[in-house]
């Protein structure tokens, strides 16, 4: 016996090393496929052993790991990448779901306070996931509206559900042989996941994504105290501590607190009073080839109609054609370009983009001034210079990619449709701009055919 608690312990420590390298390597689009196979492995080999420390029949759960797993494959292999941001809300709220589940069944083992509090935690936070994580699906997959809903005296109201979430929690501490208080917690954590994620808008939506994956990381981590489980403990921690830093990252490249992402339903704080002068110079593809060729400088800029467009594999052809004629090409990419973080990196990591050829907003934009011919993809919202220019705009003081420093900006969209924020651009109107409407593929399509 004691033979088998060592080989479990050591197996945990091995999945929490392949867990920690799998995420480093997650950090560079480079290695983002070998980590995640490390950490695909650590799990199964966390998997592995729970089962074993359990000496449980496992017949039922094996069935069980072949379904989910074949759902989790195929689902993988059938999302198309733009709809990946509401999978991964899915795949939260199931999270949060299983953490919920795994208190509850919990319960009938539970002794002391400390274990009690564990449970009660699991259940709440992996309630309130699971039904924050279904409505952001909702939002994201547009299946229900994706705007904010607000109405007078919500926070009053949120307010008051948390408290009554905090009694029924103490009471249920206090008195745990009745459940009652704690079929209360589990009401009340879903209905709370509901009503703090409708004040939440369309574009705010991926930040909160990620807020309720640190969370389902967390009920994890609580969940792991409940059952005694080192492993779960530590991926549950892992998971809570990337997914905060990542919602971090993700409200500073917006330039919002995280308070004002959850609180204020975007574009409710500001109106975009944002006034445009000047007037749009469509530009033909024939002509926009001409400019091209004599330009010795590119800078690329890809935004979320690059996705759409699918245009990636376009976009490669037209970096090489460009370089051959001698243009020396980079690409521009804004942390929070197109819907989901890394996402212009993942497309352009799939057509063979190299990675040095991506440059990060801090590093592209002091060279903008030098650039011939800016050329945005399918990218609005990240090239905006309102945010720098017009003090009353809703993304005022957000970090941009000063396309409109080069000497010629280029936009490739299909229309004078505004971005995610649904705000003017005056990107569009300035002088050394040009407007190449139409789907962003077949533009670069056009342009290629040109060259060669
Ligand atoms: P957006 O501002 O959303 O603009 C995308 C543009 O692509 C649209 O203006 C659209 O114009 C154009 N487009 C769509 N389909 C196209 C096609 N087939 N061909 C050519 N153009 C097409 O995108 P962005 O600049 O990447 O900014 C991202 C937005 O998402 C920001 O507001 C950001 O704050 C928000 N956001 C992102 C994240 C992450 S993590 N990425 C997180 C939170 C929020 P037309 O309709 O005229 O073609």
């Amino acid at each position: 016996m004691g033979g088998n608690v060592l080989f479990i312990q050591m197996t945990w420590v091995v999945a929490a090393i392949l867990f920690i390298f799998g995420l480093k390597l997650l950090g560079s689009a480079g290695t983002a496929r070998k980590g995640n196979l490390m950490s695909a492995v650590g799990m199964l080999l966390a998997i592995v052993a729970a089962l074993l420390q359990q000496g449980l029949e496992f017949q039922w759960i094996l069935i069980g790991f072949v379904v989910g797993g074949l759902i989790g494959a195929a689902a993988a292999r059938l999302v198309q990448m733009t709809a990946m941001p509401e999978m991964v809300a899915l795949f939260n709220g199931f999270g949060g779901m299983a953490s919920l589940l795994v208190g509850w069944a919990a319960l009938g083992g539970a002794g002391n306070t400390f274990t009690l509090v564990t449970i009660v935690l699991s259940i709440l936070i992996g309630g309130l996931t699971f039904t924050g994580s279904l409505i952001a699906y909702g939002k994201l997959s547009e299946t229900i509206g994706s705007g904010a809903v607000t109405f007078g005296g919500q926070q009053i109201v949120n307010s008051l559900i948390v408290l009554g979430i905090l009694a029924s929690a103490v009471m249920f501490c206090l008195q745990p042989e009745n459940h009652t208080w704690l079929y209360v917690v589990v009401g009340l954590s879903l209905l709370f996941g509901i009503m703090a994620v409708i004040p939440i808008g369309g574009a705010d939506m991926p930040v909160v994504i990620s807020l309720l994956n640190s969370y389902s990381g967390l009920a994890a981590c609580a969940a792991g105290f409940a059952i005694n489980n080192n492993i779960l403990i530590v991926a549950g921690a892992l998971v809570g501590a990337s997914g905060i830093i990542l919602t971090q990252i993700m409200c500073k490249a917006m330039n919002r607190s995280l308070s004002n992402v959850l609180f204020s339903g975007f574009g409710s704080a500001a109106k975009d009073t944002t006034t445009v002068e000047g007037e749009i110079k469509p530009l033909s593809v024939d002509d926009a080839f001409y400019i091209l060729e004599a330009a010795t400088s590119v800078a690329i800029v890809p935004g979320y109609g690059m996705a759409v467009a699918q245009a990636q594999h376009a976009v490669k052809e037209l970096c090489e054609l460009l370089e051959s004629n001698g243009a020396e090409v980079n690409f521009g990419i804004h942390p929070v370009a197109g819907r989901m973080p890394g996402h212009m990196n993942v497309l352009l990591a799939e057509a063979d983009v190299p990675y040095d050829q991506l440059l990060e907003m801090d590093d592209i934009n002091p060279r903008m001034e030098t650039v011939d011919v800016a050329i945005v993809i399918g990218a609005n919202d990240v090239v905006n210079p309102a945010a720098r220019e017009v003090e009353s705009s809703p993304i005022y003081g957000m970090p941009v990619i000063n396309v409109d420093k080069a000497r010629t900006v280029f936009v490739l969209k299909r229309s004078m449709a505004s971005g995610f924020a649904g705000i003017e651009n005056p990107l569009f109107y300035k002088e050394n701009t040009r407007m190449i409407f139409g789907d962003a593929k077949e533009t670069l399509n056009g342009l290629i055919r040109e060259f060669s």
